[in-house]
């Protein structure tokens, strides 16, 4: 394992399989060089993945269990070739994902956590406080338009909000407006929520020219991959006003973040806790189990990637 899960699934691990910590040791090529004829499996989580350099150093391992449905930290194009199966978890954390997006732009947009202190440190005795944006009925703009995109839309529907998405390709079983160009949909949008994949192809692709079409009105949340972002523009923007605000849940860097984000008041931000409800998190191990059990007893596996 490379790093923890909750003690109910390490409980289940343990009594099913001989579980190796690397996060507990301190000569992670020692206990890697000392098992590595044995280890068959990893269990990782989606921001650790496995790296090629360490599938590498493995050659009897079958499989990848990634708890979390973003596989770029793995490398997929190494276990293909090493006929290594790989396994996420879609699905079961689609919701509380999605709710974490629409929650961190009431948060922004609302300023929840500058009015709770305005009750808090005694401020609301002396006046109100300032007036803030409304979210309900405005347009937003989705970037990329899969499950947790789609069940981000579901929510912003009920909001009354007028919906538009950004993706490789338009989807024809969704009702709501495909802007191919990511710029002009930042340009046509008061919020942007970001929920593509991460990995090569969507690096940096909330950059300065998003940023700026997206305008001094904006928000953008990010509840994707911190890769998907050019921090080094987005924090400009934030400093310089070029957009209002932005709740993020990842950042590029996690968990030592650009200090630059604790000194602004126009972000809410989160420690990559998006799918972190008892609720998700247990289904999530379950469904990390499930894959493995099904692996080593030849079944076929429930989610497979690769
Ligand atoms: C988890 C995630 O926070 O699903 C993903 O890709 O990043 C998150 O759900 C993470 O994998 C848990 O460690």
């Amino acid at each position: 394992m490379t790093g923890p899960y909750p003690d109910w699934d390490m409980a289940d691990l343990e009594a099913r399989y001989r579980v190796h910590k690397l996060w507990q040791v301190e000569d992670k090529d020692a206990l890697i060089a000392s098992h590595a004829g044995a280890i068959r499996a990893i269990a990782t989580r989606g921001e650790l993945g496995a790296s090629a350099a360490l599938m590498a150093k493995l050659p009897k391992l079958e499989i990848v269990s990634c708890y979390g449905v973003g596989t770029d930290a793995i490398d997929l194009a190494y276990a293909r070739e090493n006929s290594i199966r790989v396994t996420n978890t879609p699905d079961v954390l689609t919701e509380d994902v999605a709710d974490i997006g629409i929650g961190l732009l009431l948060a922004v947009a609302r300023k929840i956590p500058q009015a709770d202190a305005h009750v808090r440190n005694g401020s609301w005795r002396k006046g109100n406080m300032p007036l803030v944006t409304r979210v309900c009925g405005k347009k937003l703009g989705i970037v990329g338009m899969g499950r947790v995109g789609a069940a981000v839309a579901r929510r912003a529907a009920a909001f009354d909000c007028t919906i538009a998405y950004f993706d490789r390709h338009a989807r024809d079983d969704l009702p709501y407006a495909f802007v191919g160009d990511l710029v002009e949909l930042a340009r046509q949008s008061e919020f942007l929520i970001v929920t593509l994949a991460g990995g090569d192809s969507t690096r940096h692709i909330i950059d300065a020219a998003v940023l700026a079409a997206l305008g001094a009105d904006g928000i953008l949340i990010n509840i994707s991959r911190g890769s998907t972002v050019d921090e080094t523009a987005l924090l400009a923007a934030l400093e310089t006003g070029a957009i209002k605000g932005a709740g993020l849940d990842v950042f590029w860097n996690e968990p030592t973040i650009d200090e630059r984000f604790l000194q602004l008041a126009n972000v809410v931000l989160q420690p990559h806790h998006a799918s972190g409800t008892v609720e998700t998190r247990k289904a999530m191990g379950q469904l990390v189990r499930d894959n493995l059990a099904a692996h080593f007893s030849g079944q076929s596996l429930l989610t497979p990637v690769v």
